[in-house]
């Protein structure tokens, strides 16, 4: 393993102002989001959608790596270029998604285990072969005080998955981010969302180190503590900030590079006054930053989808979306920037 190139890919990918931007939507889920604005889910489509965010111009200044699903990393330009290749060309690092997705976990009613370990190794050394030099995999942990979920069994099984698949990417030269996502749905506390959080991060950082995972090659994709979206109080920006980073001290050793958060179906502004106001904090052991899907796409994929011609528009607002983001990586986000400067 060379963990000089792996740090310094890890490095690259949360270089100041910078973060991800995650365009990995599996095709069931690429669906759900293109039905919601009309748009046939199609591999032309889904090839034309892609095509439009990855050759924004300027998205360069605030985006340094884009993760892929299997079917985008193989997809070309309109002009015959792959995807990776087009990406690298304007120093945007490639990614790709190589989770099969969370499954229904054995003895465990409502919890789940990400699949998808089978054939890695070989699926692995063939995305590095086609351009790929870092990857995602997910896994998603439920909180229910009813019924006393996340269970010690699903969090320690999805933190030993996560840890396996980072041994293998390592070995194959790919910088792994690990994604134990607590699932932000849901009418709990944001103190249960500190505790499911916590839960998670121990036995996550307790199985990469069993595992012999070089923390300096990797980063980490978590979700923020804050309350449940359906929960009566909802905590503020700055009890975000202070709940997210307290957990994360006590949980991430100082020797993983960067935090790229989800954004987990925050709304846009939230999902940026968050970031903003963790990152307003000052200087923490690791970089802040973001690794968005939803909130670096929503605005782009309804201006798009209302008219698929008018690729500039949709470029006009994920540049938006991605610039308003980056300032955020540095506490320099104010709500009055949403308006400013967008045609
Ligand atoms: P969201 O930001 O939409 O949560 O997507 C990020 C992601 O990659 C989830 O796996």
């Amino acid at each position: 393993m060379d963990l000089d190139k792996l740090a310094s890919t890890a490095e690259a990918l949360v270089a100041e102002g910078k973060g991800i931007l995650a365009a990995d939507e599996s095709d069931s889920t690429i669906k759900k989001r293109f039905d919601k604005v009309g748009i046939e889910s199609t591999e032309k489509n889904r090839q034309a959608y892609r095509e439009m965010l990855f050759t924004t111009e300027g998205a360069e200044e605030f985006i340094s790596g884009v993760i892929l699903f299997d079917e985008t990393i193989r997809q070309s330009t309109s002009d015959g270029t792959p995807f990776p290749k087009a990406l690298e060309e304007r120093g945007i690092i490639a990614g790709i998604k190589v989770d099969k997705g969370a499954k229904a976990l054995a003895n465990a009613p409502g919890e789940t285990v990400t699949e998808g370990l089978d054939g890695l190794r070989e699926r692995l050394d063939e995305y590095r072969e086609i351009g790929a030099r870092f990857a995602k995999w997910r896994a998603t942990i439920i909180i229910e005080p009813e019924g006393d979920l996340p269970s010690e069994y699903a969090i320690w099984a999805n933190a030993h998955a996560l840890a396996r698949y980072a041994a293998l990417c390592q070995e194959a030269g790919l910088v792994p981010i690990v994604e134990p996502e607590v699932l932000m749905d849901g009418s709990h506390t944001i103190a249960d969302s500190f505790g499911a959080t916590s839960r998670t991060l121990h036995a996550l950082y307790t199985e990469l180190r069993d595992q012999r995972i070089q923390l300096e090659g990797t980063l980490l994709k978590p979700n923020m503590v804050l309350s449940g979206y359906d929960g009566p109080e909802q905590a503020s920006h700055d009890e975000v900030a202070e709940s997210t980073l307290r957990c994360f001290r006590r949980h991430v050793p100082a020797a993983v590079p960067g935090i790229v958060f989800l954004s987990g179906g925050q709304t846009d502004e939230d999902a940026t006054a968050n970031l903003n106001a963790i990152n307003a904090r000052g200087d923490q052991p690791w970089r802040l930053s973001f690794s968005y899907g939803r909130a670096l796409q929503a605005s782009a994929l309804q201006v798009w989808a209302a008219d698929t011609d008018e690729v500039a528009a949709g470029q006009r607002a994920f540049y938006h979306r991605a610039k308003l983001n980056s300032a955020a990586r540095s506490g320099l986000y104010a709500p009055d920037m949403e308006t400013a400067g967008v045609a």
